[in-house]
């Protein structure tokens, strides 16, 4: 399916709850979310139909995000209906890894493909004051438990903050020449009211890279993802650096993805505040069809890009990170 500006969508972030046992400062305001009830968040069941439905118009590739998808109560037995789809050839999840130590074999076994987990430092006091109470070393070990499990390519994603440092940057150079792990510097975009200190700028994460005297990062475009990351590599690592810049460099022209909010609605954009009410369809007795209209309507309302700057641009956001689920 393509839309209005000839992108091809093949892509869909489910967002299966707005809960999450971390508060990072760069996704929930300080005082919080209002929560959603039990009963505003699409039922499982709800779930599969769409992700069924939107897999015969040409989405092949489910990613499952939060808030933090594997405080949802079931979401194994979930997975496992959507790989039994058998139309799903890559299922995903975007997760802060507390509990991946004890779920990563099960995930795996009800067929997750793979994981992108947040580790933004591994500095104990500061990965806590990022998270707002979180344990870096649970992240660690749900890390390696994924790796353990064959969730590969695990990837990490890292908001870039001022509190990274060299000691982090040195963690992850020799973390990449251990394993087949992949790690993402991500620009922080600014579409809540936390206004971070400005972080280092990729180029400048590139240098510093650059300045361990491990090689020299090489572009590359052999690794497995569907997002806007560009990928390098150090020459005897396994595995690889990615940077996601949707401030810099933004890559609307190549964007494949529609959402689904946990409360059920399409959303064409994570940049934009457009919105199409799948739930009050689906409660209302929606046909099949019916929901492909509702899709098809939300690939044609797709803007062609975004205008957010470090400054935050001219949008005022209705949701919070956590309501959409990156
Ligand atoms: P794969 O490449 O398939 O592994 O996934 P991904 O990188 O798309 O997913 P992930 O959830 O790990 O997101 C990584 C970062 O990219 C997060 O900071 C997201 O908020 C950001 N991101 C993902 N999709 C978009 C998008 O469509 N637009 C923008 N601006 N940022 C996005
Ligand atoms: N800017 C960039 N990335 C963000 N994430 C959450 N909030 C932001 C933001 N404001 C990232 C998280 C997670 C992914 C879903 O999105 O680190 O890995
Ligand atoms: Fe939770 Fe992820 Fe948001 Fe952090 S970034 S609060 S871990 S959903």
């Amino acid at each position: 399916m393509y839309d209005g500006h000839n992108r091809k969508i093949n892509y869909l972030r489910v967002s299966v709850t707005d809960r999450c046992n971390f508060r990072c400062v760069y996704c929930m305001p300080t005082q919080g979310v209002n929560m959603l009830r039990h009963e505003e968040i699409l039922t499982y069941e709800e779930l599969l139909r769409i992700i069924r439905v939107v897999s015969h118009h040409g989405v092949s590739k489910i990613r499952l995000t939060g808030g933090e998808p594997l405080v949802r109560r079931g979401i194994i037995d979930f997975i496992r209906n959507i790989a039994d789809l058998k139309t799903i050839t890559d299922i995903s999840l975007t997760t802060n890894g507390s509990l991946l130590a004890t779920m990563a074999t099960k995930l795996k076994a009800a067929g997750l493909t793979r994981v992108n987990i947040s580790l933004d430092t591994i500095d104990p006091d500061q990965f806590q004051n990022i998270t707002r109470g979180g344990d870096v070393n649970e992240t660690i070990r749900g890390m390696e438990a994924a790796l353990t499990a064959g969730l590969i390519p695990v990837k990490l994603n890292v908001v870039l903050t001022n509190i990274i440092t060299e000691r982090d940057l040195a963690y992850f150079v020799d973390l990449v020449h251990r394993e087949p792990i992949s790690i993402r510097f991500i620009e922080y975009m600014p579409i809540g009211e936390s206004q971070l200190a400005a972080g280092p700028s990729i180029e400048e994460i590139k240098a510093m890279i650059n300045a361990f005297g491990r090689g020299t990062l090489k572009p590359t475009l052999d690794i497995r993802g569907n997002g806007p990351a560009k990928y390098f590599y150090l020459p005897q690592a396994k595995g690889s650096f990615g940077f996601i810049t949707p401030i810099s460099d933004h890559f609307c022209g190549v964007c494949n993805r529609i959402r689904l909010t946990a409360d059920g609605k399409f959303k064409p954009c994570l940049l934009s505040n457009q919105e199409i009410d799948v739930k009050a369809a689906l409660r209302d007795g929606a046909s099949d069809n019916d929901i492909v209209e509702l899709f098809y309507n939300t690939i044609a309302d797709k803007p062609q890009g975004h205008t957010l700057t470090n400054a935050g641009g001219e949008t005022k956001f209705f949701r919070k990170m956590s309501q959409i689920g990156g």
